[in-house]
């Protein structure tokens, strides 16, 4: 445990990790993860060397977005395990000096959870219609959906329901799933319920809330057409005044999340999911009064080349910095290629969205391995948090080959079977070298393992020491004994401006050196106290990052 996270800014600094309940550790056999497989390896999240947990939504939930589909927000999936073991959970990852970090989904709901279902029931003008986004039709006989908008998934945002005589009905609002309604977020009943869900979890010790499609709750009450071309109309966040991504009204809604979270002793935590056009956009969401972190997604969308990781790091920086937070570094998350395999293919030509790639071209695994050990080190080093999704630290690369007829993201079925969606960078984690599924549980997991996975264990990590695993390990412990590093070292100095080589000073002599090119570069004079790969004399090998204390 790093000691800032003994402060009330712990979050300032901490290194996260996420816990993809499905995939990380099935205690009862299920196929599926559950509370009891995280009870389980807390051991090896504190040994890790994180300061904080990530739990993806554990509540009750038909699956249908894997979990982002709450028909419930004041419990657990069944399948996952009680309320009661939660508590323990939450218990004993304190007990480990682990914060805990819970995932709210305000956006939508399920189409089972209570409010919708009474929704469809009460009928068109009802005050339960009225938390949801119903409308009536387009044309004559009202068959056409009210506008043009598209659902992040594939098809329409927008389905027609049957009214409880059998006529044609109006038609719900779904950014995502048609078994995600979208929520009316200008009704003051949506947000007492929202801050009273808030209150539940705090008062049982959560630490702090990651928010889901942060930048997605408001929308134009016009709803107006966007009137884009069709390539455009799939999540553009770029266009001015959008009818709903990024609307500035959502910072009311966080003013008072704010306000329910300083209530509390230790006053607790949000980071937000905002795909937003900039980083100054980024920083609207935290001002002082607002959220206290988001993810920093445009530097997951950088190619691996020195110029422009330094660039977007370097403009993330600064936004962050004239509104006083910190930013939360990423790699890899459920909804993006894992890294691995990101970095594994060619960094010039990238398709429309370069973290899903459905078509992806020819994969190096091993150059993206490699990519993977110095990237690490570079999000280590740089000031302010980082998250970790689970197996990164293994080094698992997307899985690319699902066989058609597994998969589950919606996105599959919605697309036509187009876009082939997030499983791949969802298979269960594997912990042993044999089993049905890797030791991930006693039976085999809900998707299944490459063969090749057996190597890439946490039981064959750990037991070589030149292992993914154990850099992460060593980084991890390195960054705690650094005063400097984390958001304790103040601000950092850019050195060189090279394409290829990236580097930077901190406090005390520390300098990070990265080298996204092919062949090696000079070390800076000092003391190599952590590299990716071993440095041959005084030189960097390529594809390759070190950390040094300058003498
Ligand atoms: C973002 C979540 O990370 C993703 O998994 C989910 O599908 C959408 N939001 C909708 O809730």
């Amino acid at each position: 445990m790093s000691t800032s996270s003994l402060t009330s800014d712990w979050w300032r600094s901490a290194v996260t990790y996420q816990l993809y309940i499905r995939s990380f550790a099935d205690a009862d056999g299920s196929g599926l993860g559950d509370v009891a497989g995280i009870r389980s390896r807390l051991p090896y999240l504190a040994e890790l060397g994180v300061d904080a947990i990530w739990i993806n939504p554990w509540y009750p939930s038909p699956q249908a977005d894997g979990g982002y589909d709450v028909a419930d927000y004041r419990d657990i999936e069944p399948a996952f395990g009680t309320l009661d073991e939660a508590q323990l959970l939450i218990d004993e990852a304190h007990a480990a000096g682990l914060k805990v970090i819970l995932d709210i989904v305000p956006n939508h709901t399920s189409d089972e959870h209570p409010w919708f279902q009474a929704a469809l029931a009460a009928g068109p003008g009802s005050v339960e219609r009225g938390r949801y986004l119903f409308r009536s039709g387009r044309g004559a006989d009202g068959s056409l959906p009210p506008n043009d908008w598209r659902s992040v998934f594939g098809g329409s945002a927008w389905s027609r329901i049957t009214e409880a005589d059998g006529s044609p009905g109006e038609w719900y609002l779904h950014l995502f799933d048609v078994k995600q309604p979208d929520l009316d977020w200008s009704k003051a009943e949506v947000r007492t319920e929202f801050e009273d869900v808030l209150r539940f979890w705090f008062d049982r010790g959560a630490d702090g809330f990651r928010i889901d499609v942060a930048h997605g709750l408001a929308k134009d009450p016009l709803l107006p057409d966007l009137n884009m071309p069709e390539a455009q109309l799939l999540q553009n966040v770029f266009k001015e005044n959008h009818p709903y991504w990024d609307r500035p009204e959502v910072q009311e809604i966080y003013e008072a999340w704010r306000s329910v979270a300083e209530s509390y002793d230790p006053p607790r935590l949000f980071v937000a999911e905002a795909w937003v056009a900039s980083s100054d956009r980024l920083a609207e969401y935290l001002l002082p009064n607002r959220l206290h972190t988001a993810f920093d997604f445009d530097f997951v969308r950088a190619p691996w080349q020195a110029k422009e990781l330094r660039a977007t790091a370097a403009s993330s920086l600064e936004a962050h910095q004239r509104v006083g937070a910190p930013v939360m570094w990423v790699l890899s998350n459920h909804d993006i290629t894992r890294h691995v395999s990101r970095y594994g293919r060619s960094q010039e030509v990238r398709g429309d969205d370069p973290l899903h790639d459905s078509n992806p071209g020819p994969t190096d695994v091993l150059l993206g391995m490699r990519r993977a050990r110095a990237a690490i080190l570079l999000l280590l080093a740089l000031p302010g948090g980082v998250y970790l999704y689970q197996g990164e630290e293994l080094g698992l690369p997307e899985v690319d080959d699902l066989p058609d007829q597994l998969l589950q993201d919606p996105t599959w079925e919605r697309s036509g079977h187009i876009v082939r969606g997030r499983d791949g960078c969802r298979v269960p984690l594997p912990w042993t070298r044999t089993g049905p599924s890797l030791g991930f549980g006693p039976g085999v997991g809900w998707l299944p393992q490459p063969v090749g996975w057996a190597d890439l264990s946490v039981e064959a990590e750990d037991a070589d020491r030149g292992s993914m695993l154990w850099l992460y390990r060593d980084a991890l412990r390195v960054r705690r004994e650094l005063p400097q590093l984390g958001a304790g070292g103040g601000d950092l100095t850019w050195t060189g401006e090279e394409v290829d080589v990236l580097g930077f000073t901190r406090e005390g002599g520390f300098i990070c050196i990265v080298n996204t090119s092919t062949v090696p570069v000079p070390l800076p004079p000092g003391r190599v106290v952590l590299s990716s790969v071993p440095v041959e004399g005084n030189l960097l090998p390529g594809d390759a990052a070190a950390w040094i204390i300058s003498e």
